[in-house]
């Protein structure tokens, strides 16, 4: 199939693209980089040898979209593209709806007018709020996001469920999104944050290779094992694996589906720090710190749907998904700007 992949310069789209491309798929990239440098795709192509189409642009850019859509003929589409900053989402609301919802409504747009009808969208388990139990499936409430990046993705949902109720020729995929971390084996491509890592495992990283200090442990009072938050860390190349099989399935199922792409075990932000340790022969100093505004407790998924209907389980354990991390993070210590 001839996939476009949008936000493919990205951290999860550039390794969606390596395994769309060894797949077979022929792949055209779509971004502006306004969080991902080229240099990711050109690691991409030494990965698997071919280098992705790329084009240097915005999804909202509606003329932009007819020319791409009209020069080729995409079978689906992979939208990655949005902002996803938590904190910057609440200081600037209006830049995060217009991205996130206005630029996949400008999208879906294209799409329609030139008769695509397929797209698997990056979803987050931020929808469901803070949840009443946990696991967590895909049945549970929608909760109440805690901001707007999280409640962009709530709306972006909603858009995406009413499209084949209006026209039956749409099949969404709606992949709700655990922790992901991680990064391709060969070292090549990972997580770059452009500024001070928002997420732990990027922050333990930088903390082990020197360039960040130290670690503030955000809350050690929340009703867990150890008093840390839990999450579902779930390794890139899984989750990306469960796109591949999301592409298959809708490609044969018209509607909306939606599937967790979780492991369904949970682990303590000190767990996280032990593992990292452990792998890289590094101490990671930390300060237990007061809580973050807007963390949940615990989070974990269900993945038994996915499981069931994509026939799909994430297979990397916390040891790979830390080793990838700090291969990647020690071969690119200042990330794709150097190196
Ligand atoms: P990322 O910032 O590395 O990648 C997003 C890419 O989209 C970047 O390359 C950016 O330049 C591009 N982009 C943003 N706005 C654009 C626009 N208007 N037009 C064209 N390109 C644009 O983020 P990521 O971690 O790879 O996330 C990918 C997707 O997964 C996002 O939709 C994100 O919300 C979602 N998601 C991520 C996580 C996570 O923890 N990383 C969790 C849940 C969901
Ligand atoms: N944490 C720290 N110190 C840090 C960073 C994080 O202790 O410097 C803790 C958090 O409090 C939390 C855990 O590490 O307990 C994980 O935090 P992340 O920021 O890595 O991830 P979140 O679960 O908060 O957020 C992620 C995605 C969001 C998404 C959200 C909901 O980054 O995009 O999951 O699924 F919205």
């Amino acid at each position: 199939m001839h996939i476009l992949v949008t936000g493919g310069a990205g951290y999860i789209g550039s390794h969606a693209v390596v395994q769309l491309q060894q797949a077979g798929h022929t792949v055209t990239v779509l971004d502006n980089l306004c969080n991902s440098a080229e240099e990711a795709l050109l690691r991409v192509a030494r990965i698997t040898g071919t280098a992705p189409g790329f084009v240097l642009g915005d999804v909202r850019d509606r003329q932009l979209l007819d020319e791409l859509f009209a020069d080729n003929r995409f079978d689906a589409v992979m939208h990655f593209a949005a902002l996803k900053a938590v904190g910057e989402s609440v200081r600037q609301p209006l830049r995060y709806f217009e991205n996130n919802v206005g630029g996949t409504i400008s999208l879906c747009q294209a799409m329609e007018r030139a008769g695509v009808f397929r797209m698997v969208f990056s979803s987050s388990a931020t929808v469901y709020g803070d949840p009443e139990s946990v696991p967590i499936p895909e049945t549970a409430p929608m909760g109440e996001p805690t901001n707007p990046y999280g409640r962009s993705k709530r709306m972006v949902e909603q858009v995406l469920t009413e499209l084949p109720r209006a026209d039956e020729r749409w099949s969404v995929a709606l992949l709700r999104y655990f922790n992901p971390v991680g990064a391709h084996e060969s070292g090549l491509i990972g997580e770059d944050p452009q500024d001070i890592p928002n997420n732990l495992v990027p922050y333990i990283a930088q903390v082990a290779i020197g360039r960040l200090e130290q670690l503030s442990v955000f809350g050690s009072d929340y009703p867990t094992g150890d008093g840390t938050g839990v999450r579902d860390y779930i390794h890139v190349d899984d989750l990306v694996d469960g796109h591949l099989r999301a592409l298959e399935v809708i490609r044969e199922r018209p509607g909306v589906q939606v599937w967790n792409l979780g492991t369904g075990r949970g682990y303590s932000v000190l767990e996280m720090i032990r593992a990292f340790e452990q792998v890289s022969g590094r101490e990671i100093p930390y300060r237990l710190s007061p809580r973050r505004a807007g963390d949940i407790a615990a989070c974990w998924a269900d993945p038994e749907k996915a499981g069931r209907e994509l026939g799909w389980q994430a297979r990397h354990g916390l040891e790979r998904m830390m080793a990838d991390t700090w291969r990647w993070q020690s071969r690119n210590p200042e990330g794709y700007r150097k190196g």
